[in-house]
């Protein structure tokens, strides 16, 4: 095995971490260690996805773990070990339970990756990863939370769907909280560099935001037995390959915020420009009254589950 490689470990082997390990190695970000409590899970998948590599073409090596040893060394560790949503739950439901399954996980990426970037992924987002930066006691650089990408990707899809042009040329983003106080962007939004207004009516618009405030739902809805899993995992690790290529990429992410928007000491999705010390810097945008009245709410939520999360036992 090359020792010049990156490392990426992923915590959790469900579908979203899986996942995540397939576009990482067929992308040759690095080696991928993918580590679950079950173990032969994160093995089999892990034994099966380095098996396919001859095929696919990629040279990354793909181990399967339950020891948290194996994480050693990680440039990347991204955790979706937790309960996925179930129709009629909300993101909300798996606060108690998946606090737990964060504290566990990093503690032992703490103790075995203690310089590595964390990539925040389980739900409900802004909360979990206000564990995992509580756990891990890593600088806010460290600690980042995916969200906006994966919101970002769904309003893009369904701007290319509506607009007929293809989704390399849609840029749209969305900040606030992972839920259904998102707020998405639409006045950022652009076609080809084009105003999307230009393209699409405020009635077409204001569709396309509602279809993706509720993403999330539409996908458990059809599933019916979990979540999303495909464009959550190629958002993730878009995050990580900024970082590990030092790209300096403008995402929208869940960043721990410092007084950036008049908001302090909590997560939520913000544009971040990520690059090798991963958070490089939050992008701080003009917001009219309505994004503000937006970001507002969407704060109000993410304190409401922060104030649920003190009062757990975990
Ligand atoms: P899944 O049920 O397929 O996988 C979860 C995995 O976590 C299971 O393999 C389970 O064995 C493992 N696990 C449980 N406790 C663990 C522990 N203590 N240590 C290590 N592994 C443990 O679920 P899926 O679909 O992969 O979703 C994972 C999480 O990601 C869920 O919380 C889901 O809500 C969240 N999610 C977040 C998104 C976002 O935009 N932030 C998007 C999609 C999913
Ligand atoms: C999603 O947005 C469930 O958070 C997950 O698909």
């Amino acid at each position: 095995m090359s020792h010049t490689r990156k490392k990426i470990s992923v915590i959790g082997a469900g579908f979203v971490g899986s996942t995540c390990a397939h576009w990482a190695a067929s992308k040759e970000l690095g080696d991928v260690v993918l580590l679950d409590i079950n173990e032969g899970s994160a093995k089999g998948k892990a034994l099966d996805l380095f098996e396919a590599s001859p095929v696919g073409g990629f040279d990354s090596m793909v181990t399967g773990t339950a020891d948290y040893k194996d994480i050693g060394g990680s440039d990347i560790v991204i955790v979706t070990a937790g309960l996925p949503r179930k129709p009629g739950m909300s993101r909300d439901d798996l606060l108690a339970t998946n606090a737990k399954i964060m504290k566990a996980c990093c503690e032992g990426i703490k103790e075995f990756a203690p310089n590595s970037t964390v990539i925040v992924v389980s739900n409900p987002l802004d909360a979990m990863a206000m564990v995992a930066m509580e756990t891990l006691g890593f600088p806010r650089e460290r600690v980042i939370g995916m969200a906006g990408v994966l919101d970002g990707a769904r309003f893009r899809s369904f701007i290319a769907e509506a607009t007929g042009i293809s989704v390399k040329d849609i840029n749209a983003f969305v900040l606030g909280g992972h839920g259904d106080t998102m707020v998405p962007m639409p006045r950022h939004c652009s076609v080809g560099g084009v105003p999307l207004t230009e393209f699409l009516s405020k009635e077409k618009i204001e569709e396309l935001v509602d279809r993706t405030r509720k993403g999330g739902a539409e996908i458990v809805g059809l599933l019916k037995t979990g979540s999303a899993y495909y464009a959550p995992s190629a958002s993730a690790v878009e995050m990580a390959e900024a970082i590990l290529k030092d790209q300096n990429r403008i995402l929208p992410c869940a960043a721990y915020l410092q007084g950036e928007y008049g908001i302090n000491g909590m997560f939520i999705g913000v544009l971040c420009q990520l690059g090798k010390n991963g958070l490089e810097k939050v992008i701080e945008v003009q917001l009219n009254d309505e994004e503000k009245a937006g970001l507002e709410n969407s704060k109000q939520h993410v304190e409401e589950l922060l104030t649920a999360l003190k009062k757990l036992d975990y």
